[in-house]
């Protein structure tokens, strides 16, 4: 069976890999040049998964939970476990099994079950939203933010506790426990606050916090002395604090601070989410909350400052980054790693929503995003749709909801011969040691734990292995056919309910040497290709003169070379088996893409893109690397058009998803007919219809996706065209025959067509 073929490529499990079928050994696996990986959908909702509402057995020795693949002795009452081969007994209430009458967890088609676990009493599940507001903004767009944020406190759940700070040149913490007076805490933004300090300030401390006593020199604090105490009073449930939030919004204005001309404000969102995150300090461990960080520029003040305030110093490109300039830089992620560090101990999330049409530091700020499995949105601004439609999203209950969910932990257990490099995607590395541990780290390595402050529906992790290189284990045939992998990702539901979902997962090993054909057959074209994206990205963030377009190229032409058929010196005899035919098309527009081609982008785009491309399930990602292209024309159905600029026709019209943007493009006939008013006349309906039908189907795209993507509807020489000019093949429009360098591997320059490409490629892999 072909995983490709399958309408949900992501099963039950919400794993897909790499290679279906693994090679033996670690000489094996690094002929086959693209690296053996795993993406895992953690929590995505499957209608097959049981509801289990007790607690999973676990084997005495690897601590694995008890799976499908277990073997089963009923007399004997046994289970032996497939990762380490230990006998289990059975518990006492497990006596009554036999083979007709067994629990859900070893129902062979239960290959992912979900644990419901005891919630212990001392635990509050509210979930806290704490709103971190920028201020330094112009009045149009603070009003465009306060409307979000009503909309937003309407759609909270009830039993949610909500927070209130805002940020311009100083920081103002809201206390939200007074009715009819406002209270404010005041910080300076210009230097770093430790959160011992916040918590003193704010009269959380644990000596200030049981003879309540307000502090001292706090502008504010000695008004009112209700007995309101501790962190409620700063946090208020979303069913009470509608009216006090309205009254605080009602009266929130932009920063006061007047700002010389040639100037930036002095925005301190760095000392602001530090206070933030000193503030959330003060909740019960286990709470899982969130700052919704609502930023509108640079940080200008204070530590995790980008920029100077002199507006004749740009705020740093790829360029500048490249060549060492950017002298806030290293400084300000250093600041924003603590931040992360801090945010992860507390087990809490940070979510960005940037506006702005200049960057505001989402490059800098990325590490406590990502550790923490935060949320991220860019747009031009507030009032966007990209942005309004987000927010809201965030906040809906229902179909649409995000499943936003806390507290999340991944553990992996894996058959003795398998290696975990790391994780790529929104986690952090428990540092949790064990003999699957790899001794060569990828992204968050050294480990067999990884923790998720926050996690949703989507969210979807790679994890990269390795074989052990002993391979007194791999002698062929004297071991298990089958290799087992086991993902347990316990979180907190958005209902506070406690999860432990179990996959367990089986691929068989093929000693390659003797049968390619089948490791030919296991290979998951989609998922190398989006796993080579991640891992092209990472790289080029960690190493310093990283050329991912020749580290690219490197790999395909290895591929090539070792699963095509050819004679050697022959490249008009080279094919491709139907497993990897679409590759070197995927590898072609992941070359062209923002992800490889950065500096068509500003370093806030970039990181955007990347932590999107991380984080989303293997179709999204895909379509981020090589958008589809639908055409819609008269006399067809809607089809599947070649991302080709030969596709564009006076009579048609084009759909491109390309994740971020979706693109609705007629062409000249279309667009003039429009213009006529032709879709009005009764007797051209069958116009109208075609007109509507790209729109339908892109608020369908725009519906399911978080972020929501930017629409953009254009006609063929319109400016806007360039949204889908630029993803299409040139095919038409270059001639870069001549510039073929000839014996060189640096094969293609950044712009040649398919068709070029295909050709130095294959010459390249027959070469001998
Ligand atoms: C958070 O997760 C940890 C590790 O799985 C667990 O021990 C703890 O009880 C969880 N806390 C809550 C409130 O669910
Ligand atoms: C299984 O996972 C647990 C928890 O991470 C770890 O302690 C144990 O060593 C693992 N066992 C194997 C066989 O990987
Ligand atoms: C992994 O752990 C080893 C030893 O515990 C340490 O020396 C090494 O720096 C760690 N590597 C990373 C990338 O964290
Ligand atoms: C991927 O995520 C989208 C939502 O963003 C969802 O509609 C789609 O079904 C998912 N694909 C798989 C295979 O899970
Ligand atoms: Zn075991």
């Amino acid at each position: 069976m072909s995983e490709m073929a399958s309408p949900d490529p992501e099963g039950v499990d919400g794993v897909r890999m790499t290679w279906n079928v693994w090679p033996r050994t670690k000489v094996e696996s690094s002929k086959c040049v693209i690296p053996l990986a795993a993406t895992v959908a953690l929590i995505r909702p499957h209608p097959d998964i049981p509801r289990l509402q007790y607690a999973p057995l676990r084997c005495k020795t690897c601590s694995s939970a008890l799976n499908p693949f277990a073997r089963v002795d009923f007399t004997a009452k046994i289970w032996i476990c497939p990762f380490c081969y230990q006998r289990n007994h059975f518990p006492p209430h497990y006596n009554a099994i036999s083979e007709t009458n067994f629990p859900g967890e070893l129902y062979p088609q239960y290959t992912t079950v979900e644990y419901i676990l005891p919630l212990s009493n001392s635990l509050n599940p509210s979930p806290v939203f704490l709103f971190l507001l920028d201020t330094c903004l112009i009045e149009e767009e603070i009003q465009f933010l306060k409307s979000a944020l009503r909309r937003a406190i309407g759609l909270l759940p009830d039993n949610a506790l909500v927070g209130f700070v805002s940020f311009g040149t100083q920081v103002q913490v809201h206390e939200l426990g007074f009715y009819d007076m406002s209270k404010v805490y005041v910080f300076r933004g210009s230097k770093e606050i430790p959160a011992d300090q916040v918590l003193d300030q704010l009269g959380l401390s644990t000596a200030g916090r049981r003879p309540h006593k307000t502090p001292a020199g706090v502008p504010g604090a000695s008004v009112g002395g209700l007995p309101s105490s501790g962190i409620t009073r700063f946090l208020l449930p979303a069913s009470e604090c509608e009216y006090t939030l309205n009254a605080l919004l009602d009266e929130l204005q932009t920063d006061q601070w007047p700002v010389p001309p040639g100037r930036r404000p002095a925005r301190c969102t760095g000392v602001a989410l530090s206070v933030a995150a000193g503030l959330l300090s003060a909740c019960n461990p286990g709470t899982g909350a969130r700052i919704i960080a609502l930023v509108g520029g640079p940080c200008t003040e204070g530590p995790g400052a980008i920029v100077s305030k002199d507006l004749s110093d740009p705020v740093r490109s790829h360029k500048d980054l490249d060549k060492d300039a950017a002298s806030y830089f290293k400084k300000a992620v250093k600041f924003y790693e603590g931040l992360a560090k801090q945010l992860v101990t507390q087990g809490h999330v940070l979510d960005i929503f940037a506006s702005a049409l200049d960057q505001v530091g989402v490059a800098e700020i990325k590490v406590a995003v990502e550790r923490t499995g935060g949320l991220v949105v860019l747009s031009e601004s507030f009032g966007h749709s990209v942005f309004k439609d987000s927010f809201k999203r965030v906040f809906e209950d229902g179909e649409q909801s995000l499943g936003l969910c806390f507290n999340g932990t991944l553990e992996i257990n894996c058959s003795k011969e398998i290696k975990i490099q790391g994780v790529i995607g929104p986690c952090t590395s428990l540092e949790k040691k064990g003999p699957s541990v790899a001794d060569s780290v990828i992204g968050e390595g050294n480990t067999t734990a990884w923790k998720m402050c926050g996690l949703d529906k989507s969210t979807c992790l790679t994890v990269m292995f390795d074989l052990s290189s002993s391979d007194r284990a791999n002698t062929p045939g004297a071991v298990n056919p089958q290799l087992y992998l086991q993902f347990l990702t316990s979180y907190q539901d958005p209902t506070g309910q406690s999860v432990l979902r179990v996959t367990t997962v089986t691929r068989r090993w093929v000693d390659s040497t003797v049968s390619s054909e089948e490791l030919v057959q296991g290979f998951d074209q989609e998922t190398a290709a989006v796993v080579m994206a991640r891992f092209a990205s990472l790289k080029m963030e960690s190493e310093e003169t990283f050329d991912a377009t020749r580290w690219l190229d490197r790999f395909l032409i290895r591929l090539c070379s070792k699963f095509g058929d050819y004679r050697k010196d022959d490249p008009s005899s080279f094919t491709l088996n139907p497993s990897f035919s679409l590759f070197p098309q995927f590898m072609f527009n992941l070359r062209r893409s923002q992800f490889v081609q950065v500096f068509n982008n500003s370093p806030d785009e970039t990181a955007y893109f990347r932590m999107l491309l991380n984080r989303e399930n293997i179709s999204n990602a895909a379509v981020m690397i090589q958008p589809s292209l639908i055409a819609y024309s008269f006399n067809s159905l809607p089809a599947p058009a070649l991302l080709d600029v030969a596709s564009i026709a006076a009579d048609r019209i084009l759909l491109l998803d390309s994740y971020f943007s979706v693109v609705i493009f007629h062409g000249m006939t279309i667009a003039q007919w429009r213009n006529l008013g032709y879709q009005d006349q009764p007797e051209h309906q069958a116009f109208a219809q075609l007109l509507r039908a790209p729109h339908d189907d892109s608020q369908m795209i725009i519906r399911e996706r978080f972020p929501v993507p930017r629409l953009v509807v254009c006609d063929q020489h319109g400016s806007q065209a360039r949204f889908l000019l630029a993803k299409l093949n040139p095919s038409a429009t270059y001639n870069n025959a001549q510039e073929m360098s000839a014996g060189s591997d640096v094969i293609f320059t950044d712009d040649v067509s398919l068709q070029v490409f295909f050709e130095h490629l294959q010459r390249l892999a027959v070469q001998s």
